[in-house]
């Protein structure tokens, strides 16, 4: 950890009590704050910074996040089309995916500035279609592989591309002879979850001692260094950042890529709930919150992660006189957020706020990486089908009217 979370902005903590909880509420102001961090570090680079939307997806702002970054990028189509649609047109769209399937790559090529591919049996199999997609349209697409450096820096499993048996990237054994590599103009990384500059340089090292024959090969004009760069955080080293990426673009001649979430929205909005209940049982008392962990805040139990929360404005604290478990109304017995100790005792109705929840939080609540909800069909007794459910991109977008 680099530094904890800043209290939100007394300005924002004053418009809580105007809202209906449960929501969220997007700090503009420190979100441009962030945007202009990453603009300042882009320019003085020469790298490209883009969006990953996984991370924050809020349509809306796109065009502000428009004016300061290079474009987003993107895990499969709806993401794209998303970036596509909502950044200005100048906007690079940067995409990425574990796999694709048919509907995906004709889908993509359109609207994708590179398409990159996470392991060679994809790429063998849509490079024909993608190359020829390119010289018909007279298209300056670019497709890339994403690469698995094998080296880990992260402490935790969950977020670790490069742990043993993952199935994000290529190693370079498996790249090592491989004949298909004409037409591929860029590699792609990520390896990184909030860390600061010392591990992505100890993770550039690693790339160079494995891949760095095909670095320097001058089919290679882009390098996409992912995301997991702590880059607006208070202490981050971004002087050190911008002569990492200068000495990286002079060495091989290519285009820099940072394809940051979290640094873009960190810091820059709250998640407000309410005390619908307070249930004792034994030593315990349970606040039962009109918010889930489970269902808003996922995070909370898989990283696991323990947000900063206020009441009053007042931070609440791990342990003290008026403890509580704030706890969600699912029917799930672990949709448990944590115990709190705040410095009074809690009513019905309190409102309470927690922190820096704008980012990777808000995406899991509604369509996570943009990836598509399953259609609910029936099978009638009479062996005939009706489909009940069915989600499209327009779900996904879902604006308010
Ligand atoms: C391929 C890729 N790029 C970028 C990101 C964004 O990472 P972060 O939000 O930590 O900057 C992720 C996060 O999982 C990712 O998987």
């Amino acid at each position: 950890m680099i530094s904890e979370a800043p209290k939100p902005s007394d300005q924002l903590l004053s418009t809580v009590a105007q809202l209906k909880p449960p929501f969220y509420l997007i700090d503009e102001a420190a979100l441009v704050t962030n945007l202009e961090i990453l603009r300042d570090v882009a320019n003085r680079s020469g790298a490209k910074i883009v969006l990953a939307q996984k991370a924050f997806a809020q349509p809306q702002l796109y065009p502000l996040i428009g004016r300061y970054l290079d474009g987003a990028c993107a895990s499969g189509h709806w993401e794209a089309e998303l970036a596509r649609t909502h950044l200005p047109e100048e906007a690079e769209v940067i995409t990425c995916s574990p796999a694709y399937n048919d509907e995906d790559i004709s889908a993509l090529l359109p609207i994708s500035d590179h398409l990159d591919f996470n392991s060679l049996s994809q790429w063998s199999r849509y490079r024909e279609q993608c190359l020829s997609y390119r010289v018909e349209h007279h298209s300056s697409i670019h497709f890339g592989l994403r690469i698995n450096p094998e080296f880990s820096t992260g402490e935790t499993p969950l977020y670790d591309p490069c742990a043993s048996g993952s199935r994000l990237g290529i190693t370079v054994e498996q790249l090592r002879g491989c004949e298909l590599l004409d037409g591929i103009s860029g590699l792609h990384f990520h390896t990184l979850c909030e860390q600061g500059l010392d591990d992505l340089a100890d993770t550039i090292q690693a790339v160079e001692e494995k891949f760095g024959w095909l670095l320097s090969q001058e089919q290679i004009c882009y390098l996409n260094l992912g995301g997991g760069h702590w880059i607006t955080k208070d202490g981050y080293d971004r002087e050190g950042l911008v002569r990492l990426i200068q000495e990286l673009t002079t060495k091989y001649q290519l285009q820099v890529y940072l394809e940051p979430g979290e640094a873009v929205a960190i810091h820059s909005g709250i998640l407000v709930g309410t005390v619908l209940d307070l249930h004792r049982n034994g030593d315990v008392t349970n606040a039962i919150l009109d918010l889930s962990a489970t269902a808003h805040m996922p995070d909370v139990l898989e990283m696991p992660y323990r947000p900063d929360v206020y009441l009053d404005g007042t931070l609440a604290l791990e342990s003290g006189e008026h403890l509580y478990r704030l706890t969600g109304n699912t029917c799930l017995a672990g949709d448990q957020i944590g115990d709190y100790a705040f410095h009074r005792s809690l009513q019905v109705g309190d409102q309470i706020v927690f922190n820096d929840m704008a980012h990777y939080t808000m995406v899991k609540t509604t369509f996570f990486n943009g990836v598509k909800h399953p259609a609910i069909h029936l099978h009638h007794t009479d062996g005939s089908l009706s489909t009940l459910r069915e989600y499209s991109y327009q779900d996904y977008l879902a604006l308010k009217k």
